[in-house]
């Protein structure tokens, strides 16, 4: 990579007011919310009012992001959404994203690599920074999962809740110290089985004869998502950390894909960092998978666990399978 510095300059996120308590489900599935604190961590999730789509929620998330950065949109050049939910197949959702906005100087894409999307979308924007053929990015990772989510399916359904976060990504001074450091990213596509939505895509196109099946929702192996996901985040940690030349008690700050907090309390004790050093909003949102990383970044900032010259290894992890981590000097 050359030496230009891709600098995270701001961060925003946003959530929907209408929340969906574990209380709420106990009158909908046969569950508890016993059951759901204690398996999963989650106590809560935001849910979008019916009509409202994932731009509008990224719209608001990169709204907040660029006046941190104190940027206009029409400073932008590029604009990436990473989404498993977008408002139409067709097109990008970056697109309404970028009218929204009025980025109209910004060239927009969707990135799709499920609960890793935004990762994945800020590895892109730091390349395109990198090589100077962008200076201003705007990455948004963004859900609305209440629209793939089986509400009669308690082994799903009390997991997924909808969100954004955002992040502007820019050139910064030759030499300087802070940016993204690196990436480790990885996919392995023999598991695409194991978290998916079966229907609707185009193998199996909606159609009057199969829309009975319901199979337009996500569907999880849990269990063994689980498993991969802890030797997936742990791995591609320590791999970031190695690359870059970092121990783990350089990192002030590990923000974890928000899926479960038995996952993160494994990773965190696999990777042997403390703690006090580990951000968690899982229980207020559940699992947001795109916007998972991105809007605890933004919740971690406004609380003041991220300063000047902090280290902030992040990590992804989800459907597909895919994963990465990013470290990043702040
Ligand atoms: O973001 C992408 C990555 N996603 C993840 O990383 C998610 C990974 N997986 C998980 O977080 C966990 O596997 C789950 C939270 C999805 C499930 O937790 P688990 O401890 O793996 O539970 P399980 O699937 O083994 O189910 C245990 C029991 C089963 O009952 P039996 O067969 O033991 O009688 C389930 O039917 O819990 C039952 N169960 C529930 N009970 C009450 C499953 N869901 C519920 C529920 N309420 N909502």
């Amino acid at each position: 990579m050359s030496n230009i510095p891709a600098v995270i300059t701001g961060t925003g996120s946003y959530t929907p007011a209408r929340v969906l308590t574990n209380s709420d489900f106990e009158r909908m599935v046969d569950t508890s919310d016993e059951w759901i604190r204690t398996r999963t961590g989650i106590r809560e999730r935001r849910i979008k009012e019916d009509g409202i789509g994932s731009s509008d929620l990224a719209v608001e998330a990169g709204k907040k992001a660029l006046a941190r950065a104190g940027l206009e949109p029409s400073d932008l050049d590029l604009l990436i959404v990473g989404t498993v939910t977008p408002d139409y197949p067709v097109p990008a959702t970056s697109c309404f994203v970028q009218r929204k906005l009025g980025a109209f100087n910004a060239a927009a894409m969707d990135v799709g690599a499920a609960c890793s999307s935004f990762m994945y979308g800020l590895s892109t924007a730091t390349a395109y920074v990198k090589s100077g053929f962008r200076k201003r990015v705007l990455v948004i990772g963004v859900e609305s999962l209440s629209s793939l989510t089986n509400y009669a399916d308690r082994s799903t359904c009390v997991l997924f809740g909808d969100g954004a976060g955002a992040v502007v990504v820019e050139a910064g001074e030759n030499g300087g110290k802070q940016g993204v450091l690196g990436f480790a990213l990885h996919a392995d596509g023999r598991h695409t089985g194991l978290l998916w939505v079966p229907l609707g895509g185009s193998v199996n196109p909606i159609r009057s004869g199969n829309v009975d099946q319901g199979r337009f929702f996500i569907e999880m192996n849990g269990n063994e998502v689980f498993k991969i996901a802890v030797r997936a985040m742990v791995s591609a940690s320590a791999e970031v950390c190695k690359t870059a030349g970092v121990s783990v008690d350089d990192i002030s700050l590990f923000i974890p894909h928000q899926a479960n907090i038995r996952i993160i309390d494994a990773v965190q004790k696999r990777i042997g960092i403390s703690s006090d050093k580990v951000f968690v909003n899982i229980e207020k949102y559940g699992n947001t998978s795109s916007a998972s990383v991105p809007l605890a970044l933004d919740e971690a900032f406004c609380a003041g666990r991220i300063k000047k010259g902090d280290l902030v290894l992040m990590v992804a992890f989800g459907g597909g399978l895919t994963w990465g981590a990013a470290l990043v000097r702040f």
